[in-house]
C-alpha cells in the first residue's frame, strides 16, 4: 500500500493527501505486545472483551488473535461523529451489549480516543452493571485532546490532533480498510 494516497475525484474530500503515520508492521508488533500484557493480566480469568463498533473491528480482531487466554466477545455500537470529522459533542447508543457483565471482568476495545466523550459515556454506562473489573484498551490516543478522569489501561500509540483514517477509522465511512494509520493532510 502506498505511503501517500491522493483521494481520487468522486470521493469525499477528493484531492486531499493521506499520509501514512503508522505502518501495518508497527501496528501489528505493538498489538502483539499489548496482547501479551493482557494475557498476563487476565491469566486464569475469562474476560468479556467488548469492541466498540464500527471503528474497533480490525483492532479487536487482531488483538484477540494475540491473546493466549480464554475470553468471550461482545460488541457495542455508539456514534459521536455521524459522518462529520468533528465530534458532535453527544454520544448515541446504537446497539447495546448482549452479555450479562455483572461480576465479570470487562475489557473495552476502542480504535481511537479523541475527545474522550465516547469512553466516558461507555465507562459510566457499563459501570451501572457492576462488573468485577472494567479496563480499557485503545489503539490510538489523542493525549493533547482527550478529557478523561480515568486512565486508559493499554494504549497502542499516542497521536497528535490531526484527523486519521485507516485500520478501522473512517472519513465519511470510507478508508477503514487501509492496513496502516494515515493522517488526512489539509
Ligand atoms: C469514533 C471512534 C471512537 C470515537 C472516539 O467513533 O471509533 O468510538 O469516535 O471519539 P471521542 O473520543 O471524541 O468520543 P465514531 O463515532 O466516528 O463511529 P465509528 O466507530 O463507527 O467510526
Amino acid at each position: 500500500m502506498d505511503k501517500e494516497i491522493t483521494i481520487p475525484s468522486g470521493y469525499p474530500f477528493s484531492g486531499k493527501q493521506l499520509v501514512e503515520v503508522i505502518s501495518p508492521d508497527l501496528l501489528q508488533s505493538r498489538i502483539k505486545s499489548i496482547g501479551q500484557e493482557i494475557s498476563k493480566h487476565y491469566k486464569n480469568k475469562i474476560p468479556i472483551i467488548i469492541g466498540v463498533l464500527n471503528g474497533a473491528f480490525l483492532f479487536m480482531a487482531d488483538l484477540v488473535r494475540n491473546l493466549n487466554i480464554e475470553y468471550e466477545v461482545d460488541f457495542i455500537k455508539i456514534d459521536s461523529y455521524g459522518d462529520d470529522t468533528k465530534s458532535s459533542g453527544t454520544v448515541r447508543l446504537l446497539k447495546d451489549i448482549s452479555a450479562d457483565i455483572t461480576d465479570r471482568h470487562v475489557i473495552i476495545v476502542e480504535d481511537i480516543v479523541d475527545t474522550g466523550l465516547s469512553l466516558n459515556f461507555l465507562k459510566h454506562r457499563l459501570e451501572e452493571a457492576e462488573p468485577a473489573s472494567l479496563k480499557f484498551v485503545s489503539c490510538l490516543y489523542k493525549s493533547e485532546v482527550a478529557k478523561l478522569d480515568f486512565d486508559i489501561d493499554w494504549i497502542g500509540f499516542t497521536i497528535d490532533e490531526r484527523y486519521f483514517v485507516g485500520y478501522g477509522l473512517d472519513l465519511k465511512q470510507l478508508f477503514r480498510g487501509l492496513p496502516g494509520i494515515y493522517a488526512v493532510n489539509h
